[in-house]
């Protein structure tokens, strides 16, 4: 039976400079999907999987990331005696339990693998889940908890994987696929952002993993990479010598909310997942003439 899965590490430090002016003085990771910050998306995931630590790795101006899985007195009171029940549990159905969220600060911009590694102190040599806040599935159940079962299963590092358009290739981390199922097949290798034709797939690492502790000794060493950063990909490429590292080709599908497009879509998308919204949604839009045929009908009164 592999470790246990306690810890996981959510890295919130980036600046956030394709969405400017939007995150000029808030960070990226709280734009919202529907009413739903990103990180919160990130979060609920983990907790879904059975994580019971949440390590943020943030930075500057990233304060109010703290707050939001902070009690929020003033306001809970208020909503309490104005009667909305539903919406304080709600709130406090988000929230981490006190003392299960640790905060670090990457104090300079050097990659996704320095970030990483600026969480060492505080995973310690366990285990540890690894989840992209820009990315945000629509997936049941979520794909950390779809990858606890591979590892359940195989130990290890997991990796979600999904496919992607070929030319996109080298917006991504791809992967190599060896033998096995989707649901766990081995990893033979591991490349950050080829180009197109150098890729040996196109399924690429969507943002979800779980890492064994000596990768932490490896980002120590890593050399800048692709785009003069140090690169996460890199120090698994040197990992994958000596451990095993399986890929999930999860059911479900990632929002890459990182970019305006994939943002835009999702919000579309979990407006219309939404009991709540979706009806009225659909309906909006359809007389804007904006669905086609079917959802247009689907949007039609009863
Ligand atoms: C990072 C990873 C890359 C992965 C991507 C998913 O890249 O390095 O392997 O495919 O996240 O979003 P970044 O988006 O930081 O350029």
């Amino acid at each position: 039976m592999p470790k246990r899965v306690r810890t996981a590490v959510f890295p919130v430090a980036g600046l956030g400079t394709r969405f400017l002016p939007a995150t000029k003085a808030m960070p990226k990771e709280m734009l919202t999907v529907v009413d739903r910050p990103l990180i919160q998306y990130a979060v609920d995931e983990a907790r879904e999987a059975g994580i019971e630590h949440f390590v943020f790795v943030t930075g500057r101006n990233k304060g109010v990331i703290e707050d939001h899985f902070d009690r929020q007195y003033e306001l809970e009171h208020t909503l309490e005696i104005r009667g909305k029940t539903e919406a304080l549990s709600e709130l406090q159905k988000d929230l981490p339990s006190a003392g299960q969220t640790s905060f670090t600060r990457q104090q300079e911009p050097l990659g996704l693998g320095h970030a990483v590694w600026c969480a060492r102190e505080l995973v310690g040599e366990q285990p540890f889940a690894l989840l992209l806040p820009d990315m945000v599935f629509r997936a049941k159940p979520g794909v950390l908890k779809q990858m606890m079962a591979a590892y359940e299963e195989m130990g290890g590092n997991i990796v979600g994987v999904e496919e992607v358009d070929p030319k996109d290739v080298s917006s991504y981390g791809i992967v190599a696929r060896g033998g096995g199922p989707d649901s766990g097949f081995r990893i033979t290798g591991m490349v950050e952002k080829p180009e197109p034709a150098d890729a040996p797939s196109n399924l690429f690492i969507s943002g979800r993993y779980i890492l064994q502790p000596e990768i932490f000794a490896l980002l120590s060493e890593q050399t800048r990479g692709a785009g003069g950063e140090i690169q996460l990909t890199d120090a698994m490429q040197v990992l994958i010598r000596t451990q095993d590292f399986t890929g999930v080709k999860y059911d479900g599908r990632v929002f890459d909310c990182g970019s305006k497009l994939g943002f835009l879509t999702a919000n579309v998308v979990f407006a219309l997942d939404r009991p709540d919204l979706g009806p009225d949604f659909r309906k909006a839009l359809g007389q804007l003439g904006l669905l086609d045929g079917a959802e247009a009908r689907n949007s039609e009164p009863a």
